[in-house]
């Protein structure tokens, strides 16, 4: 096994031009399909946890939650696979048609994916806003799913590939930003909405679902489509105009011949999906699984999608859970502003070690907490003043050590670190891989409190130090290397050198441009 200290790899690469508006806005409206994936992860907690809303599609479980007694077992009152299949559902839809997205990418273009995922996920709103039964719900969530899939699999990619590469991470970053404002505000709408009389509020929380759909939808007209994606599709001239105006300069030859060195070369692979099985991408097909699997595994999305429901559990109101729910997403939504600040500055690796100490400290402290008061009978008792202040606290630290270290990183890097040839191909397996374990977690998160109790925060924390180990030992900085040059981390790198073959073009290519 490799040494954990990597040396930063460093290239001593300089692109001439700028940071120009025409790239700050292009990335701005790009990075709004995040809205349309934190729309949701956000609103279907607050949502399950509206009694009318139970009252009409899961009957079920209403009738389990009103007829509980505060002195019953409160781990298990919303233990029902049906209802967190209604949050599920989208993910598996989304893995799907990130797979299918993949082809749309390579072929048509970023843009096109990100207007088609817009369009779906507006016709799902739809649907879920209207819904008359539980067919209408599913169908809606199917469709807001294939949204998802298609947007997380393009938007991170057209904003690394935009970028101008010494700021690629804060722009990239802008993708989690609007994650974590469509979390926020859909946390906030739910909170309102849920007072509204006669119960109908959760339509207006569902159907709202199609105001970030627009934006998404409709803002892609205003967008070109990538330089990288333009020379992959063989429209040289216009991908030289592009590039001039994004960098604010009239010579962009350096950076145009690269990115055409890198499209030849990208030329040889002709099956992506077999290809990136080879054993010189051994290293970012470990990457594009684990990064996102661990991510998923930080147990974020527990807090995400259950956080009225968790607090509800712990005996706080109706009222106070929601508002809880929403100083968590405040808190994910002003740490992803921090990071896309820091991770150009410090790295990823650092931002990476930082965030999952944090994140363990606040895990074994919530562990303690819940065991204390609930113990294995989920009896609390009356829970005092102090105790819901502490954790509340320690959910916002955790949170916010996710919301600058794993949330963004965990779109940045695998955008980042995927030569041209396999990068659609590669990101869709991030995509998946990631709803795979989006759906794993929520599909699991009441069977696992009602059955390991406290112990679910043990089994997350675990989880955090096996990752925080992962990142130290395997995983070579990225910041500053430009995207078609990134082959020279490998070979810098202790460990993954063995993959690179000194006569590979990508390498070639990095040694040519000045980063070896
Ligand atoms: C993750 C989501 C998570 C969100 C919260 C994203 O990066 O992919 O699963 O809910 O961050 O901030």
């Amino acid at each position: 096994m490799a040494g954990g200290v990597i040396a930063p790899a460093g290239s001593g690469k300089e692109y001439p031009g700028s940071f120009t508006s025409k790239v700050f806005f292009t990335c701005v409206i790009a990075a709004s399909g995040g809205l349309i994936f934190g729309y949701d992860l956000g609103i279907s907690g607050g949502v399950t946890s509206m009694n009318p809303f139970l009252e009409k599609f899961f009957p079920d479980v209403y009738n389990k939650e009103i007829s509980i007694k505060p002195s019953d077992d409160q781990y298990c009152k919303f233990d029902s696979q049906k209802l967190t299949f209604f949050t599920s559902s989208l993910y598996l839809a989304a893995l799907l048609s990130s797979l299918v997205a993949s082809t749309v990418t390579r072929l048509f273009g970023r843009k096109m994916t990100m207007m088609t995922g817009g369009l779906l996920f507006t016709i799902g709103a739809l649907l879920n806003g209207f819904a008359q039964n539980i067919e209408m719900l599913y169908i809606g969530r199917i469709l807001l799913g294939f949204g998802v899939g298609a947007a997380n699999q393009s938007v991170p990619i057209y904003l690394s590939e935009m970028a101008p590469f010494r700021y690629r991470g804060a722009l990239n970053i802008m993708f989690q930003i609007t994650i974590t404002f469509g979390i926020f505000v859909a946390n906030l709408l739910n909170y309102f909405f849920a007072k509204i009389e006669g119960g109908w509020g959760w339509r207006l929380s569902l159907g709202g679902a199609v105001v970030p759909g627009l934006i998404i939808f409709l803002g892609s007209f205003c967008l070109s489509d990538t330089p990288n994606s333009l020379i992959e599709r063989g429209e040289l001239d216009e991908a030289r105009v592009l590039l001039k105006k994004i960098r604010g300069i009239d010579n962009v030859d350096e950076e145009l011949n690269d990115l055409v060195e890198a499209s030849e070369a990208s030329r040889l692979v002709k099956h992506p999906w077999r290809d990136i099985f080879r054993r010189k991408y051994r290293p970012q097909l470990t990457f594009s699984i684990f990064i996102p699997s661990f991510q998923q595994l930080t147990g974020v999305n527990v807090f995400v999608f259950y956080a009225p429901v968790l607090f509800k559990s712990m005996g706080f109101g109706d009222n106070a859970s929601l508002m809880s729910s929403m100083i968590t997403g405040l808190c994910i939504c002003i740490a992803a502003v921090i990071s896309s600040f820091t991770a150009d500055k410090f790295g990823r690796r650092t931002l990476f070690l930082q965030g999952g100490i944090q994140m363990f400290i606040c895990q074994a402290v919530m562990t303690v907490a819940i065991a204390a008061k609930f113990g294995t009978s989920g009896n609390p008792g009356d829970l005092p003043m102090w105790y819901s202040i502490l954790v509340v606290l320690a959910m916002c630290i955790y949170i916010a050590g996710f919301g600058w270290s794993w949330g963004p990183l965990g779109w940045l890097v695998p955008s980042e670190i995927f030569p041209l040839e396999i990068r659609s191909a590669a990101q869709s397996i991030n995509v998946s891989v990631n709803m795979i374990f989006t759906f794993a977690v929520a599909q699991a998160f009441t069977a696992m409190l009602c059955h390991l109790k406290f112990g679910l925060f043990i089994f997350f924390a675990c989880c955090v130090v096996v990752m925080s180990v992962f990142i130290y030992k395997l995983f070579p900085e990225t910041k500053g290397v430009p995207i078609e040059e990134m082959t020279i981390i490998w070979k810098n790198h202790p460990y993954w050198r063995k993959f690179v073959n000194d006569e590979d073009p990508n390498y070639e290519m990095a040694k040519r441009g000045g980063s070896v």
